[in-house]
């Protein structure tokens, strides 16, 4: 007789097996999956374990300030904040082109988590969130058509390079089950239930070059569309739904005077797993609603469209 108790108290006697008395660093990003294998081991190894969260500057609005709230504060695990948004901003300036942004971010982020973890004195383990489909995708990848559409940000060979053994205590999990031993070990639901953000943040959200002009847009749109979803009773219907900033001014008009601000896109989508995607079908009030609240709501927007492509052809993000 399965249950998730079960297989939590199994999951935690293992972790304690393979790891000792070692200590083990884990790579928090505010996602479901690294907050809940970060949960798992603490309960298994408490003290052992510290969580490095690197903070890229490219996260949404309030994200960083709840991630250390949650972890540092109502978990106690320990944690190390590493808040280096002026080290990626700056390398990112003047940068526009998709794939230099993902790689330059790739690339600082193991730069930092490096520095950082190699403070921990003794570490001998290095834990990830992967889930089964991520080591299934893995397989078939390397043995099927090498044709890259977007390179993923990960840590894939770091353990290696810093002399680690790798910890997956998700490996035999699907999503659904990681929600349900989310819950299991008294994650809160809104945060179980939160929205996949991808690891380069809001920097695949802008497309053109970044500035912390835009970010700070973004982030103040992003947020309004989020409440309003929240508030119509829809978060839970879609996988994912976000902003993105469009590298382009328009003209308006704002009372009696002209306007020369940033258009923005609406993204919503329903999918099984991200592979495949279809554009959310609001109601006309819902994004008219929405257009409304974020112009007036968010300087710096003065346009507002919704992007109706379902993947394939285009992708979940827009870069
Ligand atoms: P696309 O845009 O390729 O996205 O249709 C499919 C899903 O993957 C997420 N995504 C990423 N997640 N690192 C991640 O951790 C990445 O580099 C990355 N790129 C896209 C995306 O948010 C969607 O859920």
């Amino acid at each position: 007789d399965w249950t998730m108790a079960a297989y939590r108290d199994e999951a935690i006697a293992r972790i304690r097996e393979q790891v000792g008395d070692a200590k083990v660093i884990c790579g928090l990003s505010g996602g479901v999956d690294s907050s809940v294998a970060a949960v798992l081991i603490h309960e298994a190894i408490g003290e052992q374990l510290t969580c490095v969260f690197v903070d890229h500057g490219l996260l949404r609005h309030n994200e960083a300030e709840e991630v250390v709230t949650m972890f540092r504060d109502h978990y106690n695990i320990p944690l190390i904040h590493a808040d280096e948004a002026d080290l990626f901003l700056d390398e990112l300036d003047g940068v526009s082109d998709p794939e230099t942004k993902r790689k330059t971010i790739g690339r600082l982020f193991i730069d930092v988590f490096q520095k950082h973890a190699d403070t921990i004195e003794g570490a001998a383990f290095l834990a990830q969130g992967t889930l089964y489909p991520d080591v299934i995708e893995s397989v078939s990848f390397a043995g099927g058509p090498s044709v890259t559409i977007k390179s993923h940000h990960n840590v894939g060979g770091l353990p290696e390079k810093m002399g680690l053994k790798l910890l997956e205590p998700l490996r035999e999990l699907f999503k659904d089950e990681v929600r349900a031993l989310g819950r299991e070990l008294g994650l809160p639901d809104s945060f179980i239930g939160r929205h996949p953000f991808p690891g380069p943040g809001l920097a695949i959200r802008c497309p053109g070059e970044i500035t912390r002009e835009k970010l700070d847009i973004l982030r103040r749109a992003d947020a309004v569309y989020i409440d309003q979803i929240r508030k119509h009773g829809l978060y839970d219907e879609i996988w994912q739904a976000f902003v993105a900033i469009l590298p382009v001014r328009t003209v308006g008009v704002m009372g009696d005077s002209r306007t020369y601000d940033f258009a923005c896109a609406l993204r919503a989508v329903t999918s099984v797993d991200g592979m495949t995607a279809d554009f959310y079908p609001f109601s006309h009030d819902f994004l008219g609603e929405t257009a409304t609240r974020i112009i007036n709501e968010v300087r710096g927007i003065n346009r507002v469209t919704y992007d109706i492509t379902s993947k394939p052809p285009g992708t979940i993000e827009w870069e």
